[in-house]
């Protein structure tokens, strides 16, 4: 029997989102319902209300979120009912390309649910990354339900569905950073703060937090950064190098999506060094103009992330581990939580740089 539970749900391009009742079907093949308890609100959701991911609307925005398993569909193993999950949109296939080569955290073609959740009048909703979380209960593949310890706090452990993971991957997936690395993190929101959560964990010697917002340099030192750079007032190339001997940091993470500051990282980053670029930046931006000449003589890879290169299913228990054992501060994600109708003023007060995350808890 189909459910109907309160959604939050962008109509129109810029429009404010709404509370609506959404239609949510039981889980058919391979498809399991999750009754949410917390979801973050991230900066893409604010993208989709904006027209700015696609034209697909209704959406049913959310999708940094963690529940529990409510009901599973026919054909489902390793995941069961009354498990905690944290939401993922990524549910690798295991038969594409890249999967078949072993490196499934590329699928190019991950999973969603098949069946869609409607608007009461039976208008089909999109769902933000494919899960749609900011609701009572939602339907996705089973692959994007990952089960993890159960005691700890959904707020938290939902953080771990999108910017968090991607953050925290950047730096040790996708840039490799381990004992006795230089790091500069360009952007230091809750992406950043995560690569510089990772950073530290892993033992980097040196975390250089860069940001144009004093109140985020201060948080990003309670995340572990050693120095920080305030972007508005100093040259952060120059700085990085000062802070790193005057060659530049072995591992520079872009966190902010724009072509400035990937020129920064470019610059700011030692010989034979690592750019990872995790910030996603606008449709309309171009690379910064560069001389190949530099981007040869100075070596190196530059590496985007998706998702912080993550396999759910290998990474989120990991770090729900060491969140129970106090080696890695969810928590500190956190800044507010709040009621499902409080996403629209959420997202204004993500738009003024005054939270880390939002989190709607149900
Ligand atoms: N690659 C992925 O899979 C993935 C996943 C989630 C989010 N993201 C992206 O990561 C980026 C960061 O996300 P977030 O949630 O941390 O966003 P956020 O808005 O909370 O943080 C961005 C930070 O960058 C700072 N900033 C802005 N311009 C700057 C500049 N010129 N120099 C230095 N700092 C600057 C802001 O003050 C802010 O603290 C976004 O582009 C987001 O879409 C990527
Ligand atoms: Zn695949
Ligand atoms: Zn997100």
């Amino acid at each position: 029997m189909p459910h109907e539970v309160r959604g939050v749900v962008a109509r129109a391009s810029g429009d404010p989102v709404t509370v609506e009742t959404v239609t949510v079907p039981d889980p058919g093949p391979g498809e399991v319902l999750v009754r949410v308890q917390a979801c973050g609100v991230c900066h893409t959701d604010l993208h989709y209300r904006d027209g700015n991911i696609g034209d697909d609307f209704p959406y049913l925005l959310g999708h940094e979120a963690a529940g529990v398993v409510e009901s599973v569909g026919a054909g489902v193993s390793g995941v069961a009912v009354d498990d905690f999950v944290v939401l993922n949109w990524r549910a690798v296939c295991g038969v594409c390309r890249a999967c078949r080569r072993g490196r499934p955290w590329y699928c190019f073609a991950t999973h969603n649910a098949s069946q869609a959740m409607t608007l009461a009048d039976g208008t089909p909703l999109a769902p933000a990354l494919g899960i749609g979380a900011f609701a009572e209960r939602t339907v996705v593949a089973a692959g994007q339900a990952t089960p993890v310890d159960a005691r700890a706090r959904p707020a938290a452990a939902g953080l771990l569905g999108c910017g968090v993971m991607a953050g925290f991957g950047a730096a040790i997936n996708t840039g490799a950073i381990e004992r006795d690395d230089t790091v500069a993190v360009f952007g230091c929101g809750g992406v950043g703060d995560a690569a510089i959560a990772g950073a530290a964990l892993v033992g980097a010697r040196t975390i250089i937090a860069v940001d144009r917002d004093p109140t985020k340099l201060e948080w990003a030192r309670e995340f572990g950064a050693t120095d920080t750079v305030d972007a508005s007032s100093e040259d952060p190339v120059d700085r990085v190098r000062e802070l790193t001997g005057g060659h530049g940091a072995d591992v520079c993470i872009e966190a902010v999506g724009h072509p400035d500051v990937l020129r920064q990282a470019f610059y700011a980053r030692d010989l034979a060094g690592t750019v990872v670029q995790v910030g996603v930046p606008a449709p309309d931006m171009a690379l910064p103009e560069i001389p190949m000449i530099d981007f040869f003589g100075r070596g190196g890879a530059l590496k985007p992330s998706w998702y912080g290169d993550c396999l759910p299913s290998r990474d989120f228990p990991v770090l729900i581990d060491l969140y129970l054992q106090g080696r890695f501060d969810l928590d500190r994600f956190v800044s507010e939580t709040i009621e499902l109708d409080e996403v629209e003023e959420a997202f204004l007060r993500m738009e003024r740089g005054e939270v880390l995350r939002s989190v709607v808890t149900i």
